[in-house]
């Protein structure tokens, strides 16, 4: 059976510029008289209608500290995402439309139970319902990476129709309901084991979660990631430019390289695969 194409990515050639110049603080004129590439061009880019060559992309690249493979590899309209290998358990997206784009949530659990963990709760139940897969009919717990209305929505209408009574939100975040998790505490789930990382930027209350099985250490393990990293982009620094970069750098050492990244927008990728490639990953 061939395999599925994966979802397109959250961000094209156009956001990752215009995401880029928001964090040098350049105006298109400032990256031109840098660069030698005409402001217009720059700005036909960050419309969507690039047709920069490669070396235009190697000289904003640099002047805009990115990854310069992975820049021209988003400019060509070939990102690379990596194959995603056996996992310890199985990991589910939901991908739910959302305005004018998709959010992800995910259920992760034992392969063939009746049971999960969700990340993320959707824009609300009714748009979970469209996604969620019918052999799940218990939550062992929810965590949510946000309080944003595509990734949150759902939360209190899943706590009360699954009965859950494990929900965790990133401390200091505006949750109707669900308890406070902070930095490098875990809860777990019959094998599965769920760590939190304080990881402020896109939202200043805002946490990734590290999924693992400790009973088996060789096994791969699952980061997911809400809107502090995607595959080929990061999430907008809503709250804080700084905080955000380090917290990716830091979050892309923190985990082993080998790591699936299952962020809250665009298809999965690895850690290996963002370091390389990423162009914020520098
Ligand atoms: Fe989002």
């Amino acid at each position: 059976m061939p395999h599925p194409l994966p979802p397109a990515l959250e961000d094209e050639l156009g956001d990752i510029l215009e995401k880029a110049m928001r964090r040098a603080q350049m105006s298109e004129e400032i990256l031109a008289a840098r660069t030698g590439v005409a402001a217009a061009r720059i700005r036909d880019a960050v419309d969507y209608r690039s047709d920069l060559s490669a070396e235009e992309l190697r000289r904003l690249a640099a002047e805009l500290k990115l990854n310069e493979v992975g820049l021209c590899a988003l400019g060509a309209g070939r990102y690379p995402l990596p194959e995603i290998g056996p996992l310890p358990f199985c990991v589910r997206a939901l991908r739910m439309p959302h305005g004018i784009g998709v959010a992800n949530a995910y259920l992760i659990g034992p392969c063939g139970a009746d049971h999960a963990v969700l990340f993320d709760t959707g824009a609300g139940m009714r748009s979970l319902a469209e996604a969620w897969p019918p052999d799940i009919r218990k939550l062992d717990a929810v965590f949510l990476t946000h309080v944003e209305a595509e990734h949150a929505g759902g939360l209190c209408e899943v706590v009360a129709r699954f009965s859950v009574t494990a929900a965790f939100v990133p401390c200091g975040a505006e949750a109707p309901c669900g308890s406070p998790l902070g930095e490098a505490e875990s809860r777990r789930f019959g094998g599965i084991e769920v760590t939190a990382f304080t990881t402020p930027g896109h939202a200043a209350a805002h946490n990734c979660y590290w999924v693992r099985m400790p009973g088996t250490p060789a096994a791969r393990s699952v980061l997911v990631s809400g809107d502090l990293v995607f595959a080929g982009s990061v999430g907008g620094a809503y709250f804080s430019q700084e905080q955000l970069h380090a917290n990716l750098r830091r979050m892309l050492g923190a985990v082993p390289p080998g790591t699936v990244i299952a962020p809250g927008h665009g298809p999965l990728t690895t850690v290996e695969n963002e370091l390389r490639y990423n162009p914020f990953a520098v």
